[in-house]
């Protein structure tokens, strides 16, 4: 296929958004490279994001149930749980190579070239891979994303107190006080994580509420359900300094409106603040690109940049920085390159916060509704009245729906709930098929299931759920 290129397609970065991008290529016929510059291939997401976080959620659940008596009032009595974090951390570490030695036995099985090393624009369609020049037809940008630094505060990841969500992956042991900088996904599962090993955990956020950008009622009930748990939660507040003396820091904390400062003594610190887009050293000028003001590469929806040759998709392009989002746009930027049609709905992105209970949603939030000015209902229908959650004893949290006032059409679902991430996937798919609250109400779901929670909502969107 490539006659004057090296390559029809070079992908830069294999994270969820690159690896499927250059996988969905060479099926399409196209000859593709995929430059990476990490020891192994699926990017942040499987190295040190997703993947390693999940393991140490799954794991540390176990423990937590395991030793807290959890499961005495089930006629199940453990005795003498004890943890060791070692074997734990070489699980999530198996877990992990496991996983990106699957990537890399796709790209061998996909004849797709893994090009060691960092890429760096010549052209639109030129690239100067450690020292060495390739060209493409086409190139990806799928370079992802980095932690956001807190000014002022060092991370030192090796061995470190002040850490970011890499180091707080791998803490070599369990802090007895850790404070997490930052109210959002990665603070709340990290902080679960280590909670639940035993660690005291204070979450410090600058707003007034934690998780941004989520429902309303689910960031209020969420809340709720943290501090039952023991979180220590100073919302509203502002850090100023963090000094490690030792094997303690010292986080310099006051009202995030101005007030008076006091210091929180900590064994560790976590900084998650957010996430900013990776265009450091890719010289996007040499290839006619700029980024925008919060450092992006703009795409339009078929993903293609200002310059016709070059592509952009996940965490480096403008939206929600989700594995599964950039794993769509991979499989959508493809099917561009290859001249069909590759589309993603962005207004259709689940997301999931896979703390227990686990937070998942789709569409539009009641806020965004308000603002938008348009009418909705909404359905709720709580866990406590859910049979199956009962029984199990897992009671916390709700099913809420958001429909169209006229039309009925689901426009918003928002669950907290043990099986939440899982049970998300059902209205998605149905939003994208157009659903209205009637419908998922007259589908059949199975007894006895949390999913029957959802039906119940969508029944109490017409303000007739049955178990209420
Ligand atoms: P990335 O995964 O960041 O991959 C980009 C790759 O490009 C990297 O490997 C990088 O080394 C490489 N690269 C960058 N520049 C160059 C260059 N110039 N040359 C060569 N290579 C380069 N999302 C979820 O959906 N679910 C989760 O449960 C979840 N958990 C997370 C937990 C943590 C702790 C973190 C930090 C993130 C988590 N995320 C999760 C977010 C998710 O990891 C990202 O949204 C996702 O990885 C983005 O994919 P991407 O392909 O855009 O970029
Ligand atoms: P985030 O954006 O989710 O949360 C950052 C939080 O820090 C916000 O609540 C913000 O108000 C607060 N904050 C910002 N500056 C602050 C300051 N100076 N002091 C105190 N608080 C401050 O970012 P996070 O948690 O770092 O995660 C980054 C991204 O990674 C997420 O947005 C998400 O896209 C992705 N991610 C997704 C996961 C999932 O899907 N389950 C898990 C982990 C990460």
């Amino acid at each position: 296929m490539a006659d004057k290129f090296d390559y029809d397609v070079v992908v830069i970065g294999a994270g969820p958004g690159g690896y499927v991008a250059a996988i969905r290529a060479a099926q399409l016929g196209l000859k593709t490279a995929c430059v990476e510059s990490r020891e192994t291939l699926g990017g942040t997401c499987l190295n040190v994001g997703c993947i390693p976080s999940k393991a140490l959620l799954h794991a540390s659940e176990l423990f937590h149930e395991a030793s807290s008596g959890a499961m005495e009032k089930f006629g199940v009595k453990v005795k003498g749980a004890e943890l060791d974090l070692d074997a734990m951390h070489a699980e999530k570490h198996k877990a992990v190579g496991e996983l990106t030695g699957g990537i890399e036995f796709l790209f061998k099985k996909n004849k797709i070239t893994w090009l060691k090393g960092h890429a760096a624009f010549t052209g639109p369609n030129s690239l100067e891979v450690d020292g060495k020049n390739v060209t493409a037809k086409d190139i990806v940008i799928a370079t992802g994303s980095n932690v956001a630094p807190l000014p002022g505060v060092d991370v030192d990841n090796d061995g470190g107190i002040v850490v970011d969500s890499t180091g707080a992956l791998n803490l070599p042991k369990v802090p007895n006080h850790l404070v997490v900088i930052g109210g959002g996904v990665i603070g709340l599962e990290l902080g679960s994580v280590w909670g639940r090993l035993g660690a005291n955990v204070t979450v410090v956020e600058y707003l007034d509420q934690i998780l941004p950008g989520m429902d309303g009622g689910v960031r209020k009930e969420a809340a709720k359900i943290f501090k039952k748990q023991g979180f220590a939660m100073k919302m509203s507040t502002k850090v100023t300094g963090v000094h490690a003396k030792g094997k303690k820091a010292h986080v310099k904390v006051e009202p995030a409106k101005g007030g008076d400062s006091e210091v929180i003594e900590a064994d560790a610190v976590l900084v998650c603040i957010g996430r900013r887009p990776n265009t450091q050293g890719l010289n996007l000028e040499a290839a006619g690109l700029k980024t925008n003001d919060r450092g992006q590469v703009e795409m339009d929806h078929r993903m293609q940049t200002s310059v016709p040759s070059i592509w952009a998709i996940g965490d480096v392009a403008p939206g929600l920085m989700l594995a599964h989002r950039a794993e769509d746009e991979g499989v959508a930027v493809a099917e561009n390159i290859a001249g069909l049609t590759g589309i993603v709905n962005h207004d259709l992105i689940p997301g999931v916060v896979y703390t227990h209970p686990e937070i998942a949603s789709v569409g539009k939030t009641e806020e965004e509704l308000k603002e938008a000015g348009i009418e909705y209902k909404v359905g709720n229908f709580p866990f406590l009245a859910n049979s199956r959650a009962k029984t199990n004893r897992d009671t916390d949290g709700f099913v809420k729906i958001l429909a169209d006032a006229k039309s009925d059409r689901v426009l918003g679902a928002h669950i907290i709930s043990s099986l939440a991430g899982t049970m998300i996937a059902q209205i998605a798919q149905a939003m994208e098929f157009g659903t209205t609250s009637e419908d998922i109400a007259y589908t059949c779901h199975a007894h006895p299931t949390h999913s029957e929670a959802i039906k119940e909502a969508a029944m109490a969107v017409m303000g007739k759920p049955i178990h209420m």
